[in-house]
């Protein structure tokens, strides 16, 4: 007798690309995730469906059981507070850096930096590693924008090609994090429905090492009871 397994999927980039390894692994959703306004998708295993929601909420879905596993950015993961989650595999999608950035040219500032940001915690902890006081101005979006108009003195964003920057006279100062998707798991899922939720897991790693190698390697999961605490490695 199979659990009904949810897997929670972030809207956007990184959806596009967990689909492809969701299928590499055997899990085609009924109706096309990038093109319907539907939130659930039956799949072909009928033991398992897909639910697809804003990146920032994939981590609270996941720990509390709305869903078993989940696709989230390391950067997601950094910013989350919570402590139930288990993090066994990285997806190696959805690649970039998180960096500090700031002017081309060096501008004058005051004595503490104004740094714009939406990873407020990760950014605090930081700075605060580096001894440094700074203002965090919290922002949700369009971050590179904040040094133009004098809203702050650098910004702490994610940095792919370097284009957005580049477009708004920015350059990239300092990275922060090396960021990649990882799969995510609850875990009481990992208990209670424990040889589907590892059957996944390995399904996963196989099409995750079979992308990067363009062929299969037989490669596995790191063990499943990596814990990632609050996310914060
Ligand atoms: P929302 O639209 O819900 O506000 P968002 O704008 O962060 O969220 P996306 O831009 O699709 O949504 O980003 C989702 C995830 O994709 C991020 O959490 C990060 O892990 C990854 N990501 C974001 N920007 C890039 C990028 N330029 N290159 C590669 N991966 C990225
Ligand atoms: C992300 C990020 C940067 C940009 C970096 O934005 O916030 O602005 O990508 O990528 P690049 O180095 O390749 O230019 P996104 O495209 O997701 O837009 P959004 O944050 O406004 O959703």
């Amino acid at each position: 007798m199979h659990s009904a397994i949810t897997i929670a999927l972030s809207k956007g980039r990184i959806l596009q690309e967990s689909l492809p390894l969701l299928a590499q692994a055997g899990i085609r959703p009924e109706e096309d995730p990038l093109s319907s306004r539907k939130l659930i998708f039956s799949t072909n295993r009928p033991d398992v469906s897909l639910v697809v929601i804003r990146a920032a909420d994939v981590p609270t879905f996941v720990e509390n059981g709305a869903a078993d596993l989940g696709v989230a950015g390391k950067d997601v993961l950094m910013e989350y507070e919570g402590n139930g989650l288990y993090e066994p595999l990285d997806l190696n999608i959805a690649r970039c850096r998180m960096m500090l950035a700031g002017p081309e040219k060096t501008v004058e500032h005051a004595a503490r930096l104004r740094i714009a940001t939406k990873y407020v915690s990760t950014a605090r902890r930081y700075f605060a590693a580096q001894g440094v006081q700074v203002q965090i101005v919290k922002l949700y979006g369009s971050m590179e924008l904040a040094p133009l108009v004098g809203l702050a003195d650098r910004i702490v964003d994610l940095v792919d090609t370097g284009n957005t920057l580049r477009a708004n006279g920015l350059a990239p100062l300092e990275t922060i994090a090396e960021i990649s998707s990882r799969l995510i798991i609850n875990k009481a899922s990992l208990k209670m429905k424990h040889r589907q939720v590892k059957q996944l897991i390995d399904l996963l790693a196989v099409a995750v090492a079979t992308k990067r190698d363009g062929a299969f390697s037989g490669a596995r999961a790191e063990s499943s009871s990596e814990g990632t605490g609050s996310g914060k490695q």
